[in-house]
């Protein structure tokens, strides 16, 4: 695999410092973009190359190009965070980039080198610093590298032309309500992934196929769809753009990988930090029968979400068809504070990085 070096070709027009401030004061989520984006091209025979660090703007596809008919695309979310003394470190980005290839293979596109993954998120991040959020607030700046099948042509078949982007945007907390927990409608009908199918993969089409039940989940007054697996309909899966934590006491469980779940950055580093903290952390099978019936009786003690994007989210109401239930008092458990504050220490360099996560700029 060739490794493309990235060259930059910057902004003639980047948003002043006081329009930035601006933003970053409240940045929400997903709804400002920095000043500049990388880009990589690859082609068949050649394999990757030019790459360059340009400025952020809309893209000029042929109406025909493949990714737009049959959604051969693939994406990543990572964050670099500000330290204490000023500088910044992104999360695990080679953990990322290692997703990214398996994402890739799973989808017949060309896997990028995990260097130039790496190094498109440094060389942006770099660039565009002024962007990462102060230190101290729930803030970062998060990272969304993608790749797209840009051959043009209507035959369904893995593209021979493909465009490979890193675009960065300022983030607050993906919940309007914050850290405040949020509401799950469990879909017993709709399911994600199927066995066999992209669920492991992150594409954007298992998320358009996430839409109609979590639009159902809004009109039931939820913020997130949970899923069951599709061949039972009862083994709790993953919410629409995040994974699960069950806390028995000093107990955590996370549904085990099927194939059909995404292995998730954070779910993974909460394995660890949980460990570190003492509790036993394991992967298990959790049926939505029993979610409803611990959580009833009292043995189920917390419940959260977690997610690059959602941090760790504490679960509040959760409602099925026929039934509900209250999580907690409303306020999170103890055991989601303690792991969220370990995690994010270390993200925001106030912990020691006992694991090697953090990769500094
Ligand atoms: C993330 O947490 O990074 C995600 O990709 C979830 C969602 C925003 C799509």
């Amino acid at each position: 695999m060739t490794t493309p070096t990235i060259e930059l070709k910057p902004s003639a027009n980047p948003l002043s410092a006081a329009e930035r401030e601006a933003i970053l004061a409240s940045p929400g989520f997903g709804r400002h973009f920095t000043d500049h984006m990388v880009t990589v091209r690859w082609t068949e025979g050649r394999g990757w190359h030019d790459g360059r660090l340009v400025p952020y703007a809309p893209l000029s596809l042929d109406p025909a190009t493949m990714v737009l008919h049959y959604a051969q695309e693939i994406f990543e979310g990572l964050k670099a965070y500000r330290r204490p003394d000023g500088s910044v470190a992104t999360f695990r980005p080679e953990k990322n980039a290692q997703r990214f290839q398996a994402s890739a293979r799973r989808l017949g596109m060309p896997e990028l080198p995990v260097e130039t993954f790496v190094e498109a998120c440094d060389a942006l991040v770099r660039q565009d610093q002024g962007w990462v959020p102060a230190h101290g607030g729930e803030e970062s700046l998060y990272l969304r590298p993608f790749m797209i099948a840009t051959e043009v042509g209507l035959g369904v078949k893995p593209a021979n032309e493909y465009l490979f982007l890193v675009i960065a945007s300022p983030a607050g907390a993906y919940f309007p309500g914050g850290v405040k927990p949020v509401s799950i409608w469990v879909s017993e009908d709709r399911v994600r992934a199927v066995p066999g199918g992209m669920g492991d993969a992150k594409t954007g089409g298992n998320y358009a196929a996430s839409l109609l039940a979590q639009a159902e989940a809004a009109a039931k007054g939820c913020d997130q769809v949970c899923y069951l697996d599709a061949v039972e309909h009862r083994w709790v899966e993953e919410l629409g753009g995040m994974n699960l934590y069950f806390v028995y006491g000093d107990r955590i469980v996370t549904p085990s990988l099927t194939g059909s779940i995404l292995e998730g950055v954070t779910r993974d580093s909460l394995l660890t930090v949980a460990r570190d903290l003492g509790y036993q952390a394991e992967e298990g099978r959790i049926s939505v029968e029993q979610w409803q019936r611990d959580a009833e009786n009292g043995t189920l003690t917390e419940v959260f979400a977690c997610g690059t994007a959602a941090v760790i989210t504490p679960v509040g109401t959760v409602k099925r068809a026929g039934a509900e239930w209250q999580q907690g008092g409303g306020e999170p458990g103890e055991v989601t504070r303690r792991l969220r504050r370990s995690l994010l220490d270390i993200q925001r360099g106030t912990a020691p990085d006992t694991h090697g996560w953090m990769h500094t700029l």
